[in-house]
């Protein structure tokens, strides 16, 4: 099939871009030689129009509420894969055999034990530093624990053995930080367990297959969501050549934001303000279109779903579950429930296709696992991990360019310096 030709004419001249196309026939311009042709980039503030990468990891559909990771829909891998299974598929674009899946496992728990000088930090950081600061803390040491291991020219097996690090990692350091939070002491971790229910011992120091049944489901629906901000991050700053570590603790440090991943903490803060308060859904949602309030739906609106997102419909139903398998009931799930049917009537969350997404229903199943408010954000980089560390091997092997936007300058024209010590 012959490609598909853009004309795009300035002053005059007619400039031909080719058009790139996805696996569904998702078409990008490809205009790499727009500035060296016509001395003109494109403008795009947010990113909203721009294609940054070609990447075979994860595809979504906005419009539809489509989401699978390398071909599997979200839906049947959060019923029927484990955490570890999305984990190896992420990263090799193919779901493993019986002996694949178990020499992946056992290369993730040769790390399930933290390295010393990462707990020593860790003791040493604030008791009152945000658990996203302390995590961020946590991967950065990573470098000082493995230095001769992080170079962009190390072969591929050190590569591999920084990614089973990584992953291995996670789960104590997740317990930890919760554990310093709460002033308990640290647990060792069981070497051989199940990566979720050695995580869940290791916070908790009990073993329950409930809850890392349930664990394994929610970390699943977070693993990757091609190129969100914070995957993003991970990838600009792999570009200029930083280590895995350092990369996915900057990935760290844009989820923490409360209109990327920090969102799940807001949402739960927000439900429970409205509980106390005792406002209405309708009372809170007239507050939200007061443009002059700056309060936002917290856990509502997406920058790719404009129709629903898949990840918040299996949780509203895995809410349900789970609260009924552990015999809890939150009042707040009900105040969630009925703030989403008053905005989903409201014509200015329908006018601008503003649904719940996955964080919506998310932080009411943390509570439920009996994860504090504050970890909430952690619980998703948690299982953002993979995405990031996939993309970040990506962007490695197709050898991708330095990322480095442009701009347009709208600063002072040149002018003379003019001193005010009156030289
Ligand atoms: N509550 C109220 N109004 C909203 C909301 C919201 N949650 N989200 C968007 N809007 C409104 C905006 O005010 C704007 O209205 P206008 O056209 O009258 O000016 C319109 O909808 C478009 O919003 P933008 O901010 O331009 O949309 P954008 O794609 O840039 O932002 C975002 C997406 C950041 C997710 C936004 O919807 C938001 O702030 N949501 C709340 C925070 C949240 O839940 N974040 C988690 C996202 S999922 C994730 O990262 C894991």
């Amino acid at each position: 099939m012959a490609t598909e030709i853009v004309e795009i004419k300035i002053g005059g001249k007619s400039f031909e871009y080719p058009v790139t196309v996805g696996t569904y026939d998702e078409k990008g311009i490809d205009i790499s030689k727009l500035l060296a042709q016509t001395g003109y980039v494109t403008f795009d503030i947010g990113y909203k129009n721009t294609g940054a990468t070609k990447s075979a990891i994860t595809f979504l559909d906005g419009d539809k509420g489509i989401l699978e990771y390398c071909g599997y829909p979200i839906d049947q891998l959060a019923e029927k894969s484990n955490f570890l299974e999305v984990c190896y598929l992420l990263l090799h674009g193919e779901l493993p055999t019986k002996s694949q899946f178990d020499e992946f496992e056992a290369n993730v728990q040769r790390y399930y034990e933290l390295p010393t000088e990462v707990v020593a930090v860790l003791k040493s950081l604030p008791k009152d530093m945000h658990p996203m600061g302390i995590l961020s803390v946590m991967l950065n040491t990573l470098c000082g624990c493995y230095p001769n291991d992080l170079e962009p020219s190390a072969s591929e097996a050190t590569h591999w053995e920084n990614v089973y690090r990584v992953l291995g990692h996670m789960p104590a350091m997740v317990a930890y930080i919760y554990r310093k939070k709460a002033g308990l002491s640290f647990l060792k971790p069981r070497k051989k367990a199940d990566y979720c229910e050695n995580f869940i011992y290791m916070m908790t120091g009990k073993v329950n297959k409930t809850i890392a049944k349930a664990m394994h489901t929610l970390l699943i629906l977070h693993a990757d969501h091609e190129q969100n901000c914070s995957t993003s991050t991970v990838r600009i700053i792999g570009s200029s050549g930083s280590n895995l570590f350092a990369s996915v603790a900057g990935g760290n440090n844009a989820l923490w934001g409360p209109l990327h991943g920090g969102a799940n903490q807001e949402v739960i803060e927000m439900l429970e303000e409205i509980k106390t308060l005792g406002r209405t859904p309708e009372e809170h949602i007239a507050m939200v279109k007061d443009k002059s309030s700056n309060v936002r739906l917290m856990g509502f609106g997406h920058r790719v779903y404009k129709n629903f997102d898949p990840r918040a419909k299996i949780i509203k139903r895995f809410a349900d579950v789970v609260l009924k398998d552990l015999n809890i009931s939150d009042p707040v799930l009900d105040i969630a429930k009925s703030l989403e049917k008053t905005a989903l009537e409201d014509s200015y969350f329908v006018d601008r296709k503003l649904f719940p997404n996955v964080d919506f229903y998310s932080g009411i199943i943390y509570r439920a696992l009996g994860i504090p408010v504050d970890m909430f954000t952690v619980m998703f980089s948690f299982g953002r991990m993979p995405g990031w560390v996939s993309q970040w091997r990506e962007l490695r092997a197709s050898k991708e360019p330095i990322g480095r936007p442009r701009q347009i300058y709208t600063g002072a024209k040149k002018r003379k310096y003019v001193t005010y010590r009156g030289r």
